[in-house]
């Protein structure tokens, strides 16, 4: 994730009221339309830090849904194409007069010039990354930002004349015109990306436009839907019951207690342990709903059915599928003994339901992995309280909630689990014992030094090989451990890394000192690409 840092807080005086019930928030909302660019979905993240609830559509969608959403402004996204390409994403015109404030960004400022008659062309060179800015006047949107700026460019084309009675309010050294604005048309336009963290000043630019050229109060946050979810589920649910599958993860874990609170024990969870977790963490997982939050819980042990499936099986795919096979089978196993549940909780995330169709109410098929891969053909209706949120704002409901900390701020764990970790052989319960052991002194030290937060990932992997050591003048010939740990914004890309080296010699020593079976400990050092995370 993009850390800025720099939103400027919302204003107490649009806070919600500390204690009692919050007041239902209002109903604003900004829609980014999306043209294909790299940061589009940041933008809609960096309207909501701004207190603006936001939404990323199609670019395609039309004037007329977006006019139907009542949005108190537009903002359309960047995108790699050039607006002259044949086939280029088209600006539906409509969408500038409908009397809604609209603001572009690279692509999207592009479209407005070139369709109201102001000069859009392929620069001589293009401009991509840090960029100066000069503001020669600054206007509604740029107020309060200095008049020498460094800004985050990447286009090719710019535009070279504002539109007719446009105020052109910037420059840089490859876009003569780098901002616009005709306040009377309520018609905004800048060639830099504002919502980089390398826009220094893009979060005011972003907060000028939201609050003074689109009037938004300010008052969203993610906590601030739980109420208002909570009477969604309600209505959905009626007098039914609902089940959800329990994974330990923050997604399935809020999705729960959510709709926890708005049914109460109308809703039963599911927690399948299939025996390739962490150490204690289907404990951790029991102790917070059964003990803490009083919601209904089945926890099957089903440890030995699944390593009765896995006997014998080294291949990483065909481990993937028993795995999502068995745990189907169980699942709908408990599934059968409760009886009249019409529906199942899914802890879908936004960036799911945008990565499946976008946000027009497409379907989600992705939504399914949720709870390691459950048949569409389940008899049940989707529960989704969390489809409008992102994985941050997740995490902040769930620590509203009362979440306990290490629930709130787990790092990613693959559905097959450790199983997955155990490479090039077979996942026995010796292996298994070896690797959580492993795993739990890493994640202990990584806790220690404070950086767990900072990982995207750290785990351990459990390589099918032996080495030579020597321990106590006595020959030994153990397994090896493989420490991983990367940073990322999103699995797609991945950094290995930069463990210090103080603590990468406390963990190899525990390591080697506490398990037994251990000889021999190693780092990996390759990014994503060309390696994954994962190693199966
Ligand atoms: P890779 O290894 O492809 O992983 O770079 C990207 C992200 O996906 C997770 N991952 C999985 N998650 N089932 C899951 O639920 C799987 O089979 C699986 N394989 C990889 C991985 O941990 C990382 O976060």
């Amino acid at each position: 994730m993009v850390d800025r840092g720099a939103c400027t807080p919302v204003p107490a005086a649009h806070a919600p009221p500390a204690g009692g019930r919050m007041r239902p928030p209002v109903q604003e909302e900004v829609v980014v339309l999306d043209y294909g660019g790299q940061y589009s979905q940041l933008i809609a993240r960096r309207v909501r830090e701004c207190g603006v609830f936001s939404e990323l559509l199609p670019h395609h969608v039309g004037a007329a849904e977006v006019a139907r959403r009542k949005p108190k402004g537009v903002i359309l996204s960047g995108g790699p194409s050039s607006v002259y390409e044949p086939g280029a994403p088209a600006l539906d015109r409509e969408l500038l007069e409908l009397g809604i404030p609209v603001l572009g960004i690279c692509y999207g400022m592009q479209l407005i010039a070139r369709e109201l008659g102001g000069r859009v062309e392929g620069a001589e060179v293009g401009e991509f990354g840090r960029s100066q800015l000069t503001v020669a006047e600054p206007g509604r949107l740029l107020a309060g930002t200095p008049s020498e700026q460094s800004c985050w460019m990447s286009h090719r084309d710019t535009v070279f004349a504002a539109p007719p009675a446009f105020t052109a309010l910037a420059s840089s050294t490859a876009s003569p015109v780098a901002a616009f604005e005709s306040v009377a048309r309520g018609i905004y336009g800048i060639q830099f990306h504002p919502e980089v963290v390398h826009t220094p000043y893009g979060q005011a630019v972003l907060t000028n436009f939201l609050e003074d050229v689109c009037g938004c109060e300010r008052t969203w946050s993610a906590s601030s839907v739980i109420d208002e979810q909570i009477e969604r589920i309600r209505a959905q649910v009626g007098d039914g019951r609902a089940i959800c599958g329990l994974s330990g993860g923050v997604d399935s874990s809020v999705a729960a207690l959510l709709v926890h609170r708005a049914i109460g024990d109308r809703l039963t969870c599911v927690f399948v342990d299939h025996g390739l977790m962490r150490k204690n963490e289907a404990a951790q997982v029991i102790a917070a709903f059964r003990d803490h939050f009083h919601v209904p819980l089945v926890a099957v042990d089903a440890s030995d059915r699944f390593l009765a499936r896995l006997a014998g099986v080294t291949d990483p795919e065909e481990k993937r599928k028993r795995i999502g096979a068995e745990f189907i089978r169980v699942f709908e196993e408990e599934a059968s003994r409760l009886e009249g549940v019409d529906f199942l909780v899914q802890g879908t995330l936004y960036s799911d339901v945008i990565e499946s169709g976008g946000g027009t109410g497409a379907a989600t098929i992705k939504s399914h992995h949720n709870v390691g891969g459950l048949p569409p053909d389940l008899q049940f209706s989707l529960v989704e309280p969390l489809r409008s949120l992102f994985k941050d704002e997740v995490r902040a409901v769930g620590a509203s909630l009362g979440l306990p900390k290490r629930l709130v701020w787990r790092q990613p764990f693959p559905g097959p689990g450790l199983a997955i970790r155990i490479v090039g052989g077979e996942a026995t319960r010796e292996r298994l014992d070896i690797l959580r052991e492993a795993d739990a002194i890493l994640q202990d030290e990584i806790r220690n030094a404070g950086l767990y937060r900072e990982l995207w990932q750290s785990f351990c992997v459990l390589p099918d090989i032996r080495t030579v050591g020597v321990q106590g003048d006595e020959r030994t010939y153990g397994n090896v451990i493989v420490i991983r740990a990367v940073t990322s914004d999103d699995a797609m890309t991945a950094d290995w890394a930069r463990l210090p080296y103080d603590l990468l010699e406390q963990i190899a020593s525990r390591m080697i000192n506490e398990i037994r079976q251990v000889g021999r400990v190693v780092l990996d050092i390759t990014s994503k690409p060309p390696g994954t995370i994962e190693w199966e």
